[in-house]
């Protein structure tokens, strides 16, 4: 990639706003959003925003915790909004809101937020660098600060966890 390509790009640049309408197929027996249906729609709108951002593949290295703060019920209309935090060397901190309305009365409610990295490829699987992001808003450069601490507590996990996998088991005779 050129110099001129990993120039600072404006954090508005990687907007996305997504909808999707809940769908019998999309709901569990008690008609409301199947948590995996969610999370793949999250994973899609955070996704084109990276892809928008690094103008690469990206792939999705993780999804912080996620938390779904109240159901989403069949029929109901899924606003999904996301956007470019900051972006690293090859990977990006993609934030996303997931909103439910009522299409009847127009009345929205937050249901879920949540916060993905994505890391950009090349064909071979390298990783390839991307540009900067530059904040311009008070909410955008507010989110590019509190990303920082983010992914340091996201490594720390992630090496925590790679820690317990690759530990060996003590033979079962020694425990
Ligand atoms: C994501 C992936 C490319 C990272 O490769 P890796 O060799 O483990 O990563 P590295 O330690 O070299 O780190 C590469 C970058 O990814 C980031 N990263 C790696 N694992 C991460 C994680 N779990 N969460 C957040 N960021 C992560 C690193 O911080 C680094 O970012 P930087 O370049 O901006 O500093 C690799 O694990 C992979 O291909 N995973 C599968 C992706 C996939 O298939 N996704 C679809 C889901 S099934």
């Amino acid at each position: 990639m050129s110099e001129h390509e990993l120039t600072p790009k404006p954090a508005c640049e990687s907007y996305v706003e997504m909808t999707q309408l809940v769908l019998p197929t999309h709901t569990n027996p008690l008609g409301t959003a199947f948590g995996g249906q969610v999370m793949a729609w999250i994973d899609i709108c955070a996704g084109i925003a990276a892809t928008r951002h690094a103008r690469q593949i990206v792939v999705t290295a993780s999804m912080d915790d996620l938390h779904f703060r109240a159901p989403i019920y069949q029929g109901e209309v899924v606003i999904l909004k996301a956007q470019v935090n900051r972006a690293f060397r090859s990977s990006m901190e993609v934030g996303v809101r997931v909103e439910a309305e009522n299409p009847l009365t127009g009345e929205r409610r937050h249901c879920s937020s949540a916060y993905l990295t994505f890391v950009a490829l090349d064909a071979e699987g390298n990783r390839l660098p991307v540009p900067p992001l530059l904040p311009e808003t008070e909410d955008e450069k507010r989110r590019y600060e509190e990303a920082a601490e983010r992914r340091r507590i996201r490594l720390e996990r992630r090496n925590q966890e790679r820690n317990v996998v690759l530990r060996p088991h003590p033979p079962l005779s020694s425990r």
